[in-house]
C-alpha cells in the first residue's frame, strides 16, 4: 500500500499553553479546540521586543519536527458505546483526527501527519513493512524531520518495532505507540499516549537509543518489549529487563541504555523480498504434520516456540532435524513469554543443527531470522553470530 501524505499540518508552532490537556477521545475531537492549521512562531507569540523577545521567537521556531506515521489499530479504532472496549473497530480514524484530540501536542513539536495505513494490525503484511520502513527511512534522511512517531495497533506492535530497530539507518528517534481502549472510549489511552510518545520523540535524550515504545507513561526498547496483557493499559512490559526510562507531564527520563547494536549499526536493509519464516509451536501430543507441510511447502527457516527453555517434542524435535538435513533454518525459541533459551540446555543444539533464539521471543526471533537470510546469513554457525548480537 503506498503511503500517503495528508495535506493537513497540524503544526502550530506557538509557545502559548493549550487550554486542554489532551487526554480526550478522538471521538470527542470536535469539542477540543485544536491548533488552527499552520501558524507561524511569531504570530502565535505574544508580540515583545528586544533580545529576550529573539529568544523566545528562537525557541519557537527550534520546536522539533516530527512526523507522525498513523497505521490504524485500536488507537484509530471507534465503538458506537462509549463503554465498550471490546467491540469495536480498529484503524477507522484518521491521522488528523487522533492529532487534532491532543491539542498539547502544538507545544511540543511541529507535526507531519501521514496516513500510511488503516489496519487492525492482526493483517499487518510483509509488503506493508518495506513500505513502512522504506518511509522511514526516507523521512529521517531528510534535514526537515527529526524524529518519528508510528500509531500501530498493539497486536503486531512489538515485531514492526524491533524490525525497525534493525533496519533503520537513522539515530534519530523513532518512537511506536497505541492503545489498548478505542479512541471513543471512556478513559482513552490513545492521546496520552500519543502525546507521550511525540514528547519522547522531541527529547535529545531519545537519539541514538534505537527503536522505542512509548506506552503506559514508560520508555521501551523495541527488542524487549511485548505485549502482557489482552485488555490492561499496561499491556506493554520488557520482561527479564525492565523498561528503559519513563515520560510524564513533558518530562523525559532514561534509566540505562541498550547495550546490543541496532539501527545505524546493523547489516539489515529493508527490501521488497522477504524469506519464507514460518513458526511452529510444541505443546503436549503434538504431531510433526505442522513442520512436515511447512518443509514441503518450501520454507527457508522455521522458528519453533517450544516449552520450557525451548525443549520441544520428540516428534516435533524429529521433524525438526529432518528439515534441517534438507536446509532449512530452524530456530530453537520458548512459547513462556520471558527468560531466555540456552545453546546445548533442553536440546543438543550443535549435533541436531539448530539455532537458539536467546532472549527473543519466536515473533522476534522470526523477524530476525528473515532479515539474516536476506542478507546472506547461512548455515546454523554464522546465524547464530547473529542471534547473539542482536
Ligand atoms: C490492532 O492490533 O490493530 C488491534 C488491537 C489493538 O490495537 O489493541
Amino acid at each position: 500500500m503506498a503511503a500517503r501524505s495528508a495535506s493537513l499540518t497540524i503544526a502550530a508552532m506557538n509557545t502559548s499553553t493549550p487550554s486542554s490537556s489532551g487526554a480526550q477521545g478522538a471521538g470527542s475531537a470536535a469539542a477540543a479546540s485544536p491548533a488552527s492549521g499552520s501558524q507561524s512562531a511569531t504570530s502565535a507569540a505574544s508580540p515583545a521586543s528586544g533580545p529576550q523577545s529573539a529568544a523566545i521567537s528562537a525557541a519557537a521556531h527550534a520546536f522539533p519536527r516530527i512526523a507522525v506515521l498513523a497505521t490504524g489499530g485500536t488507537i484509530a479504532g471507534t465503538a458506537t458505546d462509549a463503554a465498550n472496549t471490546s467491540g469495536y473497530q480498529a484503524g477507522v480514524v484518521g491521522v488528523e483526527r487522533l492529532l487534532e484530540a491532543v491539542p498539547a501536542l502544538s507545544s511540543v513539536a511541529q507535526i507531519q501527519p501521514e496516513q500510511i495505513a488503516s489496519i487492525d494490525s492482526k493483517d499487518m503484511a510483509l509488503a506493508l513493512w518495506t513500505t513502512l520502513a522504506q518511509r522511514v527511512n526516507a523521512l529521517l534522511a531528510s534535514d526537515d524531520i527529526d524524529g518519528v512517531v508510528i500509531t500501530h495497533g498493539t497486536d503486531t506492535l512489538e515485531e514492526t518495532a524491533y524490525l525497525l530497530h534493525l533496519t533503520v539507518k537513522s539515530i534519530k528517534p523513532v518512537v511506536l505507540t497505541a492503545a489498548m481502549r478505542p479512541s471513543s472510549a471512556l478513559s482513552a489511552d490513545g492521546p496520552l499516549n500519543l502525546l507521550n510518545a511525540v514528547t519522547v520523540a522531541a527529547s535529545e535524550a531519545a537519539h541514538g537509543q534505537g527503536v522505542l515504545v512509548a506506552f503506559n507513561n514508560r520508555i521501551h526498547s523495541a527488542r524487549d518489549v511485548v505485549k502482557t496483557s489482552t485488555y490492561a493499559v499496561d499491556a506493554f512490559q520488557s520482561p527479564e529487563v525492565g523498561a528503559l526510562g519513563w515520560v510524564q507531564d513533558g518530562r523525559v527520563e532514561f534509566q540505562r541504555k541498550v547495550v546490543r547494536p541496532h539501527t545505524v549499526d546493523t547489516e539489515f536493509v529493508i527490501g521488497a523480498k522477504w524469506p519464507n519464516v514460518e513458526i511452529v509451536v510444541s505443546y503436549a501430543g503434538v504431531s510433526r504434520i505442522g513442520v512436515d507441510a511447512l518443509v514441503a511447502a518450501g520454507v527457508r527457516g522455521i522458528v519453533v516456540a517450544g516449552t520450557g527453555n525451548g525443549s520441544i517434542h520428540a516428534s516435533v524435535q524429529q521433524a525438526l532435524a529432518d528439515a534441517v538435513s534438507q536446509g532449512v533454518v530452524v530456530v530453537r525459541s520458548s512459547r513462556v513469554g520471558s527468560g531466555h533459551v540456552m545453546r546445548n540446555g533442553a536440546a543438543s543444539d550443535d549435533a541436531l543443527g539448530f539455532v537458539t533464539a536467546g532472549s527473543l521471543n519466536p515473533y522476534k526471533a522470526r523477524v530476525l531470522l528473515m532479515l539474516a537470510l536476506a542478507a546472506g546469513g547461512t548455515g546454523p554457525v554464522a546465524l547464530q553470530k547473529a542471534f547473539d548480537k542482536y
